[in-house]
């Protein structure tokens, strides 16, 4: 599998003035070096720490904080704490000018031209494919479908492989702590199709139930869709054991990567995934491009979803005939610039030592929750061995909005709802909570902002 090299940005790119390494749009060697598979990340936040972790082994959170402008801007009076990294990462400048670079340079539709400039944008957008497929340790880029999202991959896979694969009386597992799109396409698709969503329980930790889940899969099973680490509670489930499992029974497995991507090595072939999908804004990437994996063999076998050009080989009124996998999936014009700009983030955070960087966010989990433990009346909901750095609350006598405001007002971002997982919070009894989510430029000083904060919160101080 080779990249194509892509030169035209070249002139546009600044030299890197940061401590991390240079990450043009083009290909990064690096992005070859498939990380060691794994499941979750290697250490588990199990211990409490009392002092936050300065990162170690090849990574350092300063250079990453270096990277991303919009860290350093100030909220209401304050240095912005960015803790809502669950709803949409920072971008690093990297990303955005590989964005401006883009559309200063290069901008021009893809596939169909035959000039140099729809040749360059072609060359860029198949190998934004390309790197996705190494990055997910996949087969090869045909396997890799660009969608808008992981809601829009979620939504294909259920309205094409799922339309023409599941029937009346066919199961389909859903865990309990999913995020409201692994759940309500399948629910839209169990209805069409007369078929039965079953949920999967949790244990009062917030990990799946597993005796719970094997009894649950049987041959009426089609499909198992689960997240590599929960929205909501962090739990990265034991997807390659469940995934074994469900096989057993012929059923496939989809894998919401959403919020696993950003955190640890991901390989879709150590892990059984019959299909994996992720966004790119949750990968330090724009809005508005995210893709789906699929296996080859799967992804052949699919219909077409949506209909227009790029997706076709012949058109007539008497009928069509449809391009090979991926085009096949990717009608109209797509997000090239959006490829782009993931290209460039996956080329950022693969030129990290990615083991040191999950071992960091581990290190900070362990720190944010200790420290938490000093605020009197929080509870945080989900306690899962091996979490993402994922901290969702409570506190006794405060709104969940109002905690979110209080803490804008000191410049801290954090989310407050059902953070699109209603079934997750009513796990514990709860209809909203307030949420912490840290990535890799997050840091001790950020956590110590959040709880000193709060503390000021509970101490009655407006
Ligand atoms: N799914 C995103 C979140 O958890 C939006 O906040």
């Amino acid at each position: 599998m080779t990249i194509p090299d892509v030169r035209v940005y070249e002139h546009l790119m600044p030299a890197p003035p940061t401590g991390q390494s240079p990450v043009p749009v083009q290909a990064n060697p690096r992005a070859y070096e498939r990380p060691a598979a794994q499941a979750a990340p290697a250490t588990p936040a199990t211990a409490p720490q009392s002092t936050p972790p300065r990162g170690a082994g090849g990574f350092d959170p300063e250079a990453a904080r270096r990277d991303v402008p919009v860290l350093h801007r100030t909220v209401n009076g304050h240095p912005l704490v960015w803790l809502d990294n669950g709803a949409t990462t920072q971008k690093p400048r990297q990303v955005v000018e590989a964005l401006a670079a883009y559309y200063s340079a290069a901008n021009s539709n893809i596939h169909r031209g035959a000039h140099t400039m729809a040749r360059e944008a072609t060359e860029t957008y198949e190998a934004g494919r390309a790197a996705v497929a190494d990055f997910l340790g996949a087969e090869s880029p045909d396997t890799v479908v660009f969608t808008r999202g992981t809601t829009e991959a979620i939504n294909l896979v259920a309205q094409t492989w799922g339309r023409a694969n599941i029937g009346p009386g066919d199961e389909i597992l859903v865990p309990r702590l999913e995020h409201h799109s692994n759940i309500v396409p399948w629910q839209l698709l169990a209805k069409e199709k007369r078929a039965r969503l079953i949920p999967v329980p949790l244990l009062a930790d917030g990990s799946i139930d597993q005796a719970a889940f094997a009894d649950l899969l049987s041959f009426r099973t089609q499909l198992v869709a689960v997240s590599q680490a929960s929205n909501v509670l962090g739990t990265v489930p034991p997807v390659k054991q469940m995934a074994a499992l469900a096989h057993r029974y012929g059923a496939k497995v989809l894998v919401d990567g959403a919020q696993a991507v950003a955190h640890f090595p991901v390989d879709v072939r150590e892990l059984g995934a019959d299909f994996y999908v992720f966004s790119g804004h949750k990968l330090f990437a724009p809005t508005g491009i995210g893709a789906l994996y699929g296996r080859p063999e799967l992804l052949e076998g699919m219909p077409p979803w949506q209909g227009g050009g790029n997706m076709i080989d012949q058109v007539d009124f008497t009928g069509s005939t449809y391009a090979p996998v991926p085009h096949r999936f990717e009608a109209g014009t797509g997000h090239i610039s959006g490829v782009a700009g993931l290209l460039s983030a996956i080329n950022w955070l693969t030129g990290f030592d990615r083991e040191a960087v999950a071992a960091y966010e581990q290190g900070l989990l362990a720190y944010a929750e200790q420290a938490l433990g000093a605020v009197p009346g929080l509870e945080i909901l989900g306690s899962a061995p091996g979490r993402i750095a994922v901290l969702t609350f409570t506190l006794a006598g405060h709104d969940p909005a109002d905690i979110a405001h209080r803490l804008d007002r000191d410049g801290i971002a954090v989310r407050a709802g059902h953070h699109c997982a209603q079934p997750s919070l009513r796990h514990y009894g709860v209809e909203s909570a307030a949420r912490a989510s840290l990535a890799l430029y997050n840091t001790g000083e950020d956590v110590d902002r959040l709880v000193a904060s709060l503390l000021r919160m509970t101490q009655g101080a407006t």
